[in-house]
């Protein structure tokens, strides 16, 4: 459930209407409902309650300093995958017991950093990252949390580029080199490898992928006698973009809680989407109208530099139009950016009511994957964030700016 309903033919984002936000800001824009975040965070929380498990909000998903201040603030833990996600997680004054450190590429200064915060885990994906780890962790005299994440091989029925636990991915170790890394512990005397970390990929809809790779994690550790601490069990919760049936958060914990309970096996958590996915909406105006042979292009102020996942991974956001028109006949439409690209679309032969120019439209579903994703390919300037408290509105990431634009640039030649 999420916070952007109609009152008398008028998108609203809780007590906010969406079009005197963007009549204020302007567009594109992007709004996120506080409220909905919290809710869905809770739902996890509630969920798992029985084993208190420590829930890191993926920060890639959704990286705006008020949107982890508010979840930080609900009692959230922060998943980083880089040292820019290190800064903001400081800046959000995020407890350093509760960051856990992902990713294949960390560079020295960015372990260096994380070692400095005092973070609870480094999830290490290969054995020279372990080395790098470990050296560090020697220079600043610390000893630091391990966790090996291991790849088990199993599928999950999701967009092949966001599918990361199958054997091909160059996510994690397999479990032959997790057990030769756990043998070395003894090698690495600057880290406590007391963890093992699985994320099998995103948009995951059902609980299977999980259990699987869960059971899998479970066997490896009884069968080679490791006895760790924590078990990180990533993300990749599904979320309703248009007809797609996710498993709860509460059957996510039937299928998975039983298999942890019995272990002791402390819990981490990493959901991104799931909290923020459908907490947030794009609101793009239409700019022109076009027909050509055979197709109805609309043509709207926001392209693939400000939402990607339709042009990356043909995802289907639901589109619908800030104001109820009085029922007209619905026309297939293409809705494209003003990018130069053919790939350049938010949705292609979708029926909407006849568009007006100048009519603004939310995308759906856009909190998460949306502004983190975007660039300033043709010299666009990114949108503008808004956070909805209730009655209030207030703008958390200004719109970017020419000069924004160049910064940086010292035009030498
Ligand atoms: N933990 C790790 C180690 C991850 O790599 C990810 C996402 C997450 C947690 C959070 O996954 P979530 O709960 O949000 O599914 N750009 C793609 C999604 C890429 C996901 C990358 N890793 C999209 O727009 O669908």
């Amino acid at each position: 459930m999420h916070r952007f309903k109609y009152k008398h033919n008028a998108l609203f984002c809780e007590d906010v209407s969406v079009a005197e936000i963007a009549e204020h800001v302007g567009t594109p824009l992007y709004i996120y409902s506080k409220n909905t975040l919290i809710d869905h965070y809770r739902k996890i929380e509630n969920a798992l309650r029985e084993i208190a498990p420590l829930i890191c909000f993926s920060v890639k998903s959704n990286s705006n300093l008020s949107v982890l201040r508010a979840l930080v603030a609900a009692g959230a833990g922060l998943d980083i995958v880089s040292g820019g996600e290190l800064y903001r997680a400081k800046c959000a004054k995020a407890s350093p017991r509760k960051i856990v450190y992902a990713g294949v590429g960390k560079k020295k200064d960015e372990i260096l950093e994380a070692i400095r915060y005092g973070i609870l885990f480094f999830n290490i994906e290969s054995q020279e990252e372990l080395e790098l780890i470990n050296r560090c962790a020697g220079t600043l005299r610390k000893k630091v949390n391990v966790a090996v994440r291991i790849n088990p091989d199993v599928g999950a029925s999701t967009h092949s580029y966001i599918t990361t636990g199958k054997s091909h991915t160059k996510f994690g170790v397999d479990f032959d080199t997790a057990k030769k890394i756990f043998r070395l512990s003894w090698k690495y005397r600057n880290t406590r490898m007391n963890g093992v970390h699985v994320h099998v990929g995103s948009q995951i809809l059902n609980s299977r992928p999980f259990e699987k790779a869960v059971r899998k994690v479970l066997v490896f550790l009884k069968e080679n006698e490791i006895f760790i601490e924590y078990l990180n069990i990533g993300g990749g919760l599904g979320i309703v973009y248009s007809f797609e049936k996710p498993q709860t958060a509460a059957s996510f914990a039937m299928r998975v809680l039983p298999l942890i309970k019995k272990t002791g096996l402390k819990l981490i958590v990493e959901p991104g989407r799931f909290i923020s996915g459908n907490s947030g909406i794009m609101v793009t105006k239409v700019l022109y109208r076009k027909k050509t042979a055979g197709k109805n292009f609309a043509i709207v102020d926001s392209g693939m530099n400000d939402l990607i996942r339709p042009s990356l991974y043909e995802a289907h956001h639901t589109i619908v139009p800030v104001r109820k028109s009085k029922k007209s006949a619905k026309i297939k439409y293409d809705i494209v950016g003003p990018i130069c690209e053919t790939g350049d679309f938010l949705a292609k032969g979708r029926s909407l009511p006849s568009l007006r120019q100048g009519e603004l439209l939310a995308i759906m579903g856009a909190g998460a994957y949306g502004y983190t994703m975007s660039s300033n390919y043709n010299s666009r300037c990114r949108a503008a964030e808004v956070m909805v408290d209730g009655a209030k509105f207030f703008v958390v990431k200004m719109r970017e700016t020419y000069k924004n634009l160049v910064r940086g640039e010292t035009g030498r030649n």
